[in-house]
């Protein structure tokens, strides 16, 4: 994708992952709006990141969805690329009482919301480019975020699909594959031991200017590469 001039949706733009994404595109000259559940969030990345647009919405909420979308293509209607990067982990156990309600929750925001978005976009003429955020346990699962990793493998295959059926359309999709990163994902302090989420977007914009369509960083580009064996080692290290 061209790096600079576009109108950009960042959901879940506010915090972790998406607002350094949100940073870089406002830095290299695009305009960014962002959308999450909690206002006082949107407020604190209004406020440091002059310019940033914010707009409050549950994604879970299919009426939400179709709002949001009714809103961007009015209010800015050059809007031509869409990043679907909001997302929840549940951690838990197939056992939980409440673990069907749970996974619910998380196929709904993981799964259905960029489904549903891309769909809605789809119908936008400018749409240029659509970015998915997977996660390197698309490829193999962490046992304890069960439904999430499955979610997240789902959102992987989906996205080489999309990518295949909307190159005739000239429609770019771009795949955005980060290991652990140090977000308040699951949890606040869950993610502490990992990298930051600085050091991943510097890698990340370095492949995009290299042209690069699935982006990846350390452990995520090891599973991308990974074979059987590496897949079934990493699986027994993870799930001990
Ligand atoms: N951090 C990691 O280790 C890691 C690794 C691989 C992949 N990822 C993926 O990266 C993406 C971003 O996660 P993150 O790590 O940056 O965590 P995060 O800081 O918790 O960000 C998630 C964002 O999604 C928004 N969101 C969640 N549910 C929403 C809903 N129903 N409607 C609207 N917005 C919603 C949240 O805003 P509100 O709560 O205000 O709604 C928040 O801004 C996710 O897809 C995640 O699965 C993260």
């Amino acid at each position: 994708m061209q790096l600079s001039n576009n109108t950009i949706l960042v959901t879940g733009g506010a915090s972790g992952i998406g607002l350094g994404l949100t940073r870089r595109f406002l830095q290299q000259k695009n305009t960014v709006i962002v959308c999450g559940r909690r206002e006082d969030v949107l407020q604190e990345a209004a406020s440091q990141n002059p310019g940033l647009i914010t707009r409050k919405c549950d994604l879970a909420n299919a009426a939400d969805r179709e709002t949001l979308y009714a809103w961007v293509t009015k209010n800015h209607p050059q809007c031509n690329v869409l990043v679907n990067n909001a997302g929840i982990q549940n951690w838990m156990d197939i056992a939980d009482k409440d673990f069907f309600q749970r996974a619910q929750q998380e196929i709904a925001i993981n799964i259905e919301a960029p489904l549903h978005l891309t769909s809605l976009f789809l119908n936008h003429q400018p749409l240029t480019t659509v970015m998915n955020v997977t996660s390197g346990l698309s490829f193999t699962p962490l046992t304890k975020v069960p439904v999430y990793s499955a979610t997240k493998a789902f959102m992987h295959s989906y996205t080489l699909s999309l990518r295949h059926l909307l190159k005739a359309r000239n429609i770019e999709v771009i795949e955005v594959i980060p290991p652990a990163l140090n977000t308040d994902l699951g949890g606040k302090g869950i993610h502490n031991f990992a990298p930051s989420v600085n050091d991943f977007i510097d890698a990340i914009f370095t492949q995009l200017e290299e042209g690069k369509t699935a982006l990846t960083f350390q452990f995520s580009e090891a599973m991308t590469k990974a074979g059987p064996p590496e897949l079934q080692a990493a699986f027994t290290r993870m799930n001990p």
